[in-house]
């Protein structure tokens, strides 16, 4: 892009008169925005022909010059879409390259459009529109995953896999069901935006520079005209707040957790230590030296990407946190963070929901790794709590017969009765039934509960809630 934006070498930016030496180059390089704005261009046309339609209607404006505006605007967004627009530095940012073409083609009108308006109100709406946009997008993406994840969780409702704690086997789960927690994150990830989008949605032009406009403007005609759900109330806080774009980086950001809370155990299950998953050969690189080697560079693309989401997310506050009111030029470092996040957070989303579509699944080793580190053990002191043992010393009963296992190398289930009777008399026969994996995971039949019934019907009511 930075190619693009050429320079005038001339005196030439709409506010010059009253300076008496042009601004140093280097200067001009630091404070344009155009290198990255040039994305609301779309958006501050759109913005520009709702605000010239109202100064028409209130005749602040002819209702001829409105038109010319309108045209005008209309082929420039043209030439944008086409790449035939030359971006210029010297005419700073978006907006003023926009007008100052605008008022090239039509002469005085588009020296009109900027009437009851300042750009600290413009680019605030222009960022709100791109943001509202661009959130609409994040909310189909994690609808996408959702339903990627939940077509796994079905294949898998009752996949048994080890649970664990502190990484260490704890119980019997299902895989169905371990991802399901996933898609509970997501469906509240996506309620954050959707909450967020309202505080999005609301609109600052009007509020002028920061104190509002002496011309009989109509806001509501605006805000109406955008599809705003009402306008910002308050002039000052209209031009200089950015908080719906903290609020957006930071539902981003517990996205990106989330994502890479996944995507960490996805890197351990692929590893040949768990065996558990494999992920599909277009998600993975080999290495140049280790010819054996597949590794999983998404999953860790992605755990690597949540630190720069967070990023954008302290360099938003930190911005924010020492202006004074109203708007300051510090705003301007609010698009790159926004940006980046935004093309991170929706790139994520697309691949991962494929990925999820490419993993397959190795039953035998999730089992087997069930089978292993003693998951039933708590299955076995509540068996003996429904023997009439308080739970307390159920736990001691069975930690010492763990410790006996673990010194004969077997499992609890292999056991013989005899001996499970050296640790509490009480248990029969019986016991072996709640010591299997299937009984553990069948009897925890409850809502939120692991049973396969359960997770199916967890599924069921996702299917239902997404469609
Ligand atoms: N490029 C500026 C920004 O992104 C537009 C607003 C400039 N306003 C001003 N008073 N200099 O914030």
């Amino acid at each position: 892009m930075t190619e693009k934006v050429n320079s005038l070498n001339k005196k030439d930016t709409s506010w010059s008169g009253r300076f008496n030496e042009p601004v140093a180059e280097l200067v001009k390089i630091y404070t344009a925005s155009i290198g990255f704005d040039y994305r609301l261009a779309a958006y501050d046309i759109q913005g520009s022909i709702a605000h010239a339609h109202m100064l028409s209607e209130q005749s602040i404006i002819s209702k001829q010059d409105f038109v010319a505006i309108e045209n005008g605007l209309q082929e420039i967004a043209q030439e944008i879409e086409a790449g035939n627009f030359e971006w210029l530095l010297d005419l700073e940012d978006v907006h003023l390259n926009i007008e100052k073409r605008l008022t090239d083609k039509i002469g005085d009108a588009g020296k009109r459009l900027h009437t009851g308006r300042s750009r600290n109100d413009q680019v605030a709406t222009d960022v709100r529109l791109w943001l509202r946009a661009t959130t609409d997008q994040v909310i189909a993406g994690l609808q996408k995953l959702q339903s990627s994840l939940l077509d796994l969780a079905e294949q898998h409702y009752d996949t048994v896999m080890p649970g664990f704690t502190h990484l260490q086997v704890a119980q019997p789960v299902t895989f169905g069901h371990h991802l399901m927690a996933y898609y509970e994150m997501l469906k509240r990830d996506a309620a954050r935006f959707v909450d967020c989008r309202k505080r999005i949605n609301r609109l600052p032009l009007g509020a002028a520079a920061l104190a509002g406009t002496s011309y009989p403007i109509d806001r509501e005609m605006v805000a109406k005209t955008l599809g705003f759900d009402g306008v910002c109330e308050n002039s000052l806080d209209a031009v200089s707040d950015r908080d719906f774009a903290i609020e957006f980086t930071f539902a981003s950001s517990l996205v990106m957790t989330h994502l890479s809370r996944l995507s960490e155990e996805l890197i351990l299950w692929s590893s040949p230590r768990f065996a558990f998953i494999d992920i599909a050969d277009r998600f993975c690189t080999g290495s140049s030296i280790m010819p054996q080697k597949k590794n999983p560079d998404v999953p860790e693309l992605v755990r690597g990407k949540t630190g720069r989401v967070y990023g954008h997310l302290t360099a938003l506050l930190t911005l924010m946190k020492g202006q004074p009111l109203a708007y300051n030029k510090d705003n301007q470092e609010d698009k790159e963070p926004l940006f980046d996040t935004a093309d991170t957070l929706l790139v994520t989303l697309e691949i991962y929901a494929d990925m999820m579509r490419g993993i397959t699944v190795n039953k035998e080793n999730m089992r087997q790794a069930a089978s292993e580190g003693f998951a039933t053990a708590t299955d076995l002191a509540d068996y003996l709590v429904k023997k009439g043992m308080p739970f307390r010393d159920a736990h001691e009963v069975v930690a010492l017969a763990v410790r006996h296992a673990v010194d004969q190398k077997v499992d609890l289930s292999e056991l013989p009765l005899a001996t499970l009777q050296k640790f509490a008399a009480d248990i029969t026969d019986d016991v072996y039934a709640v010591l299997t994996l299937e009984g553990s995971l069948q009897s925890r039949n409850h809502i939120g509960g692991t049973a396969p019934v359960q997770v199916k019907a967890a599924i069921a009511r996702a299917k239902k809630e997404m469609s």
